[in-house]
C-alpha cells in the first residue's frame, strides 16, 4: 500500500555543471514533491564509494564514483505520497536515450553516466540515503 514517503534524489554534476537546478527542482514541485531538505555538497570520492557500494562489483564503479564527486551536487529529501517510485517515474530510465518523453532524464540527461539525477529505489534505500547524507 502506498503512503506519505521520504525520498532522497540527487542533483549531479553535469546538471548542476549547466546550472539546471532550479529547473530540476521545479519539476519535482509541479509533480507534486516538497522538498523537506536540500543543500549543496561536493563530496570526496572516499564518499562517492561509500554510498554507492552496492554497485562495487560493476564494471562503471570505478568511472561512478569519480563522477559523483567531480564537482558540486544538489542532495534533498522529497516527500510525496508514493514518492519513492513516483521520483523514479519523474526520473525516467537510466539511460536518457531509453528515457520516456517528458522525464528529467529524457530532458537534461546527457548520456547513461551524465544522466542528471539520482532517486533512491526502494523505501530501504530511501531510508539509509537520507542518512547518509542528513545524520541529523
Ligand atoms: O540511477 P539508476 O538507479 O537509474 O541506475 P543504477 O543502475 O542504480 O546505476 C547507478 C548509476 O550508475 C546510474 O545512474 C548511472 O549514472 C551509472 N551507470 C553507468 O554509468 N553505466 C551503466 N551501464 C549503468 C549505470
Ligand atoms: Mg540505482
Amino acid at each position: 500500500m502506498s503512503d506519505v514517503e521520504q525520498t532522497l534524489s540527487i542533483i549531479k554534476p553535469d546538471a548542476v555543471e549547466r546550472d539546471l537546478q532550479n529547473k530540476i527542482k521545479d519539476e519535482f514541485i509541479k509533480s507534486g514533491f516538497t522538498i523537506i531538505k536540500e543543500k549543496k555538497i561536493h563530496i570526496t570520492k572516499i564518499e562517492a564509494e561509500e554510498f554507492y557500494k552496492v554497485h562495487q562489483t560493476k564494471p562503471f564503479y570505478n568511472d561512478l564514483c569519480e563522477y559523483l564527486s567531480s564537482g558540486p551536487i544538489f542532495v534533498m529529501i522529497l516527500e510525496k505520497f508514493n514518492a519513492i517510485l513516483d521520483n523514479r517515474e519523474l526520473m525516467g530510465a537510466t539511460d536518457p536515450k531509453k528515457a520516456d518523453e517528458g522525464t528529467i532524464r529524457k530532458k537534461y540527461g546527457v548520456s547513461i553516466d551524465k544522466n542528471s539525477v539520482h532517486g533512491s529505489d526502494s523505501s530501504e534505500n530511501a531510508k539509509k540515503e537520507i542518512q547518509f547524507f542528513f545524520k541529523d
